[in-house]
């Protein structure tokens, strides 16, 4: 073999001798271990950078060598296909990217912070302006990635500000107002990366946040599924929801193998156990396809696919 060829050892060795000590380094990791859905095969390499530089770091070399990467966040609207992934797994889950910090009404959190985390700060501050992310199980980045919603309202409505970095290892900050963003997607931040972001928040009482978000995790127990799951799976068109179109056309329950489309919610594609990424994603053309052959509707899917086939 010729001893410069890029392989996967190759990249995953030079890789790892650039990176610092406190630098979380795994080769052929199960990606089924980051995903609430629980399906993925290994990723040739997964590294949580401790700091930024390190960060930066990886990105560059990612570009200088051509090696493939993708950022994972807590895994929530992500399905890995079951070869798993040839190339870089970026995860931002280290404290230096998870904190959570109160800057008089603005809350600034890193990428890697729970989205839960900011609704509870915000809320014990008596912040308003943040609720709906309590019950949202990703991260801060994949929230601004996706402009994650729930309750009628969208990350990019609260937020202020965002840092983000380009793959070239190079941040900078960027206002709210600099960014485009639509329903469950922000184009800038599909080939740049969001390290964190500054929350504008109001004061309010903070019995009345209380009583919010209780109302919201109320709906969400009373209209979600407990099973693993990636959340939506579908975005809604504008015509019906999805949960509702599946449900109508009675699809709840469909089954491929061990993924199983939730009785509780339409939208929502559950792992019985044992699911392969195949399984999910027959289902989903299966789903697609009846949709499309009843309703006319293209449904696109709002869950995120990357990784290689069997
Ligand atoms: N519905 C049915 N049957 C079902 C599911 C829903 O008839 O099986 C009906 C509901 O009764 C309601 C309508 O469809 O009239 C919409 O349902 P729901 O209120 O549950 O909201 P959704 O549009 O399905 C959206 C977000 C969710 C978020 C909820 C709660 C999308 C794709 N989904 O769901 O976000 O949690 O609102 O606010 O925008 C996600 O993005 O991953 C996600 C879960």
């Amino acid at each position: 073999m010729n001893a410069t060829m890029e392989t996967p050892a190759n990249i995953a060795d030079a890789l790892l001798s650039l990176v610092s000590p406190g630098t979380v380094f795994k080769r052929d990791e199960p990606m089924a271990r980051h995903t609430t859905l629980r399906v993925g095969g290994p990723a040739d390499v997964y590294v949580e950078p401790v700091n930024e530089k390190d960060l930066s770091a990886i990105l560059k070399f990612c570009n200088e060598r051509n090696a493939k990467f993708f950022i994972l966040g807590r895994g929530s609207n992500l399905l890995v296909r079951d070869a798993g992934f040839r190339g870089v797994v970026i995860c931002l889950a280290a404290s230096h990217f998870s904190r959570v910090e109160l800057e008089g009404h603005r809350i600034r959190a890193g990428a890697g912070a729970k989205q839960k985390s900011v609704a509870v700060e915000a809320k014990r501050n008596g912040l308003s302006g943040v609720e709906f992310l309590e019950g949202i199980p990703g991260s801060i980045g994949g929230a601004l990635r996706m402009n994650a919603g729930a309750m009628g309202s969208e990350t990019f409505n609260a937020v202020e500000s965002v840092r983000v970095m380009d793959y070239s290892g190079v941040a900078r900050e960027l206002k709210r107002s600099e960014m485009s963003v639509e329903y469950r997607s922000c184009a800038f931040l599909k080939n740049h990366i969001a390290v964190s972001a500054v929350f504008l928040c109001t004061p309010q009482p903070r019995e009345e946040i209380e009583k919010r978000m209780k109302i919201y995790n109320e709906k969400r127990w009373s209209s979600q599924p407990a099973a693993p799951s990636a959340g939506c799976l579908f975005k809604n068109p504008t015509a019906i929801a999805a949960g509702r179109l599946i449900d109508e056309l009675g699809l709840k329950n469909t089954r491929i193998g061990g993924a199983r489309i939730s009785q509780e919610h339409g939208n929502f594609l559950v792992n019985d156990g044992g699911a392969t990424a195949k399984d999910v994603l027959e289902l989903i053309e299966l789903l697609r396809a009846k949709v499309k052959a009843e309703r006319g509707i293209e449904l696109q899917t709002e869950v995120e696919v990357v990784g290689e086939s069997e």
